[in-house]
């Protein structure tokens, strides 16, 4: 039951790959992105700032996102978790290895997407996401067979992300190699840092995360 973190900045593909791995592999994607959206429509204060802050591109506070990961992670998972997106700081990769620890489980792999940053304009600007089952669009590099219309569960609820703007990417961008990008070098330190080839096509980088989660 492997636990993996895929690590790299907004559009690297890590929402993409995850879902993959649900699909094929049975793991839990724990998505702090997914899981701060949700909590943006709770309609409390807490919900309110949070949506101001990623409207923005910042990351929220560490104690709001480790205490969601905690909540979900109690729930279990059989398969293995994928945390996508989380940790972000060193304070949450430390709050992370002690929660495994804490219950007796390890970090498998630490998978980097490594992409260009001129590809990510593109990919952002072009996403498209089912606002019913959460499948991943682009509107020129994958977009639905029939327009408007999910491809896997038929919703017409086909949203783009208040932060997928280019401004506000240039933000969450900021905040990537600032705060987030550090942790390469911290899983590099431990032995659990893999790198691959985030700009190749969806497939081979589906089977470049395989290979290593075969090893793991
Ligand atoms: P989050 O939702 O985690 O967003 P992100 O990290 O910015 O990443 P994205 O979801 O934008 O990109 P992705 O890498 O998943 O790419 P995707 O697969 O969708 O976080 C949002 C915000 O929440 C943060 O800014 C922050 O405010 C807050 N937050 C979240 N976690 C936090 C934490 N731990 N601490 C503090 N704050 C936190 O792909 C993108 C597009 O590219 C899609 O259209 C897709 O079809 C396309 N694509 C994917 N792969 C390929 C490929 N190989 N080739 C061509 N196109 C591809």
């Amino acid at each position: 039951m492997p636990n993996i973190i895929l690590l790299g900045p907004p559009g690297a593909g890590k929402g993409t790959q995850a879902k993959r791995l649900v699909d094929t592999r049975g793991m839990v994607q724990l998505s702090t992105g997914d899981m701060l959206r949700e909590a943006k429509t709770s309609g409390t204060e807490m919900g309110r700032r949070v949506a101001e802050v990623m409207e923005r591109g910042q990351l929220v506070t560490d104690d709001i996102v480790i205490g969601l990961i905690e909540e979900k992670f109690a729930q279990g998972a059989k398969g293995g978790f994928i945390f996508d997106g989380f940790p972000r700081t060193l304070k949450q990769a430390d709050a992370l290895a002690e929660m495994l620890a804490r219950n007796g489980q390890a970090l498998d792999a630490a998978i980097e997407m490594q992409v260009d940053d001129a590809a990510l304009v593109a990919r952002i600007t072009g996403r498209t996401t089912c606002g019913n089952c959460g499948s991943v669009y682009h509107d020129v590099t994958h977009p639905t067979k029939v327009p408007g219309v999910c491809d896997a569960c038929g919703s017409h609820d086909l949203r783009r992300r208040a932060d997928d703007t280019e401004e506000a990417l240039k933000t969450r961008l900021m905040e990537y190699y600032k705060k987030t990008s550090p942790l390469i070098g911290y899983y590099y330190a431990k032995g659990q840092l893999t790198g691959v080839d985030g700009l190749a096509e969806v497939d081979a980088v589906a089977a470049a995360i395989a290979k290593v989660l075969d090893k793991a």
